[in-house]
C-alpha cells in the first residue's frame, strides 16, 4: 500500500513515465494511442512483428531483426511501411523518448485498414506501423538464467509457415499459457511426429550426452530466431558441435542440458521437462557459457 500512496512503486513507475509509442506517422503518448477498427491486424491477424533487444542503450542484432521482417512481410506480401532508412530512424526515437537503457523494441506491421474484407486491400492502402519500447531489467533476467527453468509440452497446433513472424499467435498463446498454469516458464511445441518444434515463444536446444548440440533446422516449421543464428556463430566460434536436425522429445528426456533462446530470454537454461530433471537438474555449465559469451558475438548499433 505504501507505493500506492506515493505513486512510485516499481510496478507503477512504468506508468508514471508516460510512454510514447509511434503510431503510423505521430509519436503519441500510449494512452491516448488508437487503432482503427478495421485494422486488418485488428480483424485478421494481417501482419507481422519482431522483437529487438536493447542493451546498454544499444540495439542487439538490429540488422538481422530488420532483414527478418523485411523476410516475413515479403513472404505475406505486405509492402514495406516506411522507404529504406526510416524505420531505425523511428526505433532510435522511441528508444529516446522513452529513455530506454536496457529493453525490448516492439516493432508491428500490418496490411493496413480496409473494409472487412479476407483477400487483400487495394494497393492504395498503406501498411500500418506501430513501435513501442519497454524497459526492463537485465538483472531479473539473469536470476532466472542462474535457477534455470521449467518446461511442459504441447501440440504444436500452428500452421505451416511459422518461419514467417506472423502477428496471428493464438497456438502460442495457448501454450504458453498452458505452461504459466502448471508452473512452468515455456512450452515446447511437440510436431505430429513426436518431435521438438520450437517453444511458444523461443527456439528449442539439446546438448547431448557427447557434448553435441542440437536443435530443430531453420525449416518452415519453426521461427528462425535472430538469438538462434547469432549463437550458431558463437558456438562455431567455441569449436563446440552442432547438429541442425529435429529431436524427440525421449531424446530431450536423455540430454545432458537443454535451454531455450529468444530476445527477452537470451540463452536460458532449462531444468527440467515435463517435471523430469534435465542432467543434474541444474542449470548446465555450455548453456550459462554460451549465455555469459552471447553478446560479445552479437552485434550493437546505437
Ligand atoms: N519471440 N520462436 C518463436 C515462436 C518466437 O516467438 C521467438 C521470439 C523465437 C526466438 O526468436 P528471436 O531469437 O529472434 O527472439 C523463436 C519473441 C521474443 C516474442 O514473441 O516476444
Amino acid at each position: 500500500m505504501a507505493g500506492l500512496k506515493f505513486g512510485f512503486s516499481s510496478s507503477l513507475c512504468e506508468c508514471a513515465v508516460s510512454r510514447i509509442a509511434y503510431v503510423n506517422g505521430r509519436y503519441v503518448s500510449q494512452r491516448d494511442a488508437v487503432i482503427h477498427i478495421e485494422d486488418r491486424g485488428y480483424q485478421f491477424a494481417d501482419g507481422v512483428y519482431e522483437v529487438c533487444e536493447v542493451l546498454q542503450g544499444a540495439l542487439i542484432d538490429e540488422k538481422r531483426h530488420l532483414d527478418r521482417l523485411a523476410y516475413s512481410l515479403g513472404e505475406l506480401q505486405i509492402a514495406a511501411p516506411l522507404r529504406t532508412g526510416a524505420l531505425p530512424v523511428v526505433i532510435r526515437e522511441v528508444m529516446a523518448r522513452n529513455r530506454i537503457e536496457n529493453g525490448y523494441i516492439y516493432i508491428q506491421v500490418t496490411r493496413g485498414v480496409a473494409p472487412r474484407d479476407h483477400a487483400f486491400p487495394p494497393k492504395s492502402v498503406r501498411p500500418s506501423l506501430i513501435v513501442t519500447a519497454r524497459a526492463s531489467d537485465p538483472k531479473k533476467n539473469e536470476t532466472t538464467a542462474r535457477t534455470g527453468i521449467s518446461v511442459v509440452t504441447a501440440p504444436d497446433l500452428r500452421w505451416k509457415r511459422v518461419d514467417i513472424k506472423s502477428i496471428s499467435l493464438l497456438p502460442n498463446v495457448l501454450a504458453r499459457q498452458f505452461a504459466r498454469e502448471r508452473g512452468a516458464y515455456e512450452a515446447w511445441l511437440i510436431d505430429s511426429d513426436g518431435m521438438v518444434t520450437e517453444g511458444a515463444a523461443s527456439n528449442a536446444w539439446i546438448i547431448k550426452a557427447d557434448g553435441t548440440i542440437v536443435t530443430h533446422p531453420a525449416d518452415h516449421s519453426i521461427l528462425r530466431g535472430i538469438t538462434r543464428t547469432t549463437l550458431i556463430e558463437v558456438i562455431a566460434a567455441q569449436g563446440l558441435k552442432l547438429e541442425e536436425r529435429k529431436f524427440s522429445l525421449a531424446e530431450a528426456f536423455m540430454a545432458r542440458e537443454a535451454f531455450i533462446t529468444g530476445a527477452t530470454t537470451l540463452i536460458m537454461p532449462i531444468v527440467r521437462i515435463d517435471g523430469q530433471p534435465i542432467g543434474a537438474g541444474v542449470p548446465g555449465p555450455v548453456a550459462l557459457k554460451l549465455r555469459a559469451i552471447f553478446h560479445e558475438a552479437a552485434a550493437r548499433s546505437s
